[in-house]
């Protein structure tokens, strides 16, 4: 059997903390002498961060099953090229967002085609062994997205239902995926929510 890594996958809403956890859980797992790769969804391979230009800049309004199928392109390629090679050399790859995230903001978010969306997820064929999803309530999210101070992404920038939805969608996505998928109170400090987090893998893979 060919040595295979692990692949941990980062879900939850804007402001939720994911690529703050995701650097942290990196770190912490490079310290404990695991060969990590850290990455992150859209992009993570030079033609998915072209893609992700695309889909994040704005100036086109997709139809929800182009911004689908631009999606699950640039996941297609982000497999292929960065994530495959990584967990077949052995490496821990922490993935910040992957196909959840598609089901969350394309299938719950703007009712995209859930069916299709599921089975363009089989079609890239790569299921995450454990997905952290971080959840916080609707005012800290938006207060955090708010200090990041950065210029508002397209997702940002559509508003208190579409989220709710989206935070909907991941609870659902958790609940219906309970061996893979672990929601995490995300509310805490970084600090105590990355303890958690640790905690999780440590009960998973506690060799
Ligand atoms: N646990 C936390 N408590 C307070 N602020 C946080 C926490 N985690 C992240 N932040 C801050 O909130 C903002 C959003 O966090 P980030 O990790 O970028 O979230 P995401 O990637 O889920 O959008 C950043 O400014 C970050 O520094
Ligand atoms: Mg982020």
């Amino acid at each position: 059997m060919t040595a295979r890594g692990r692949f941990i996958t980062l879900e939850g809403g804007e402001g939720s903390g994911k690529s703050t956890q995701a650097r942290l859980l990196a770190e912490a797992l490079g310290a404990a002498g695991r060969p990590v790769l850290l990455t992150r969804e859209p992009g993570g391979a030079p033609g998915a961060e072209r893609l992700r230009s695309l889909l994040l800049e704005g100036g086109v309004d997709w139809a929800p099953l182009a911004e689908t199928l631009l999606h699950f392109a640039a996941r297609a390629e982000h497999v292929a090229k960065t994530i495959r090679p990584a967990l077949e050399a052995g490496m821990w790859v922490v993935c910040d967002r992957f196909a959840d995230s598609t089901m969350a903001y394309q299938g719950y978010g703007q009712s995209a085609d859930r069916a299709a969306i599921a089975t363009l997820t089989g079609l890239v064929g790569l299921v995450p062994d454990l997905t952290l999803v971080l959840e916080v309530p609707e005012e800290i999210a938006a207060a955090r997205v708010r200090v990041r101070g950065l210029a508002a992404d397209r997702y940002d920038r559509l508003g208190p239902e579409f989220h709710r939805r989206v935070a909907a969608g991941f609870r659902a996505i958790a609940a219906a995926a309970p061996d893979r998928c672990v929601v995490v109170d995300g509310s805490d400090t970084p600090e105590t929510v990355h303890a958690a987090l640790m905690a999780i893998i440590g009960r998973r893979w506690p060799d």
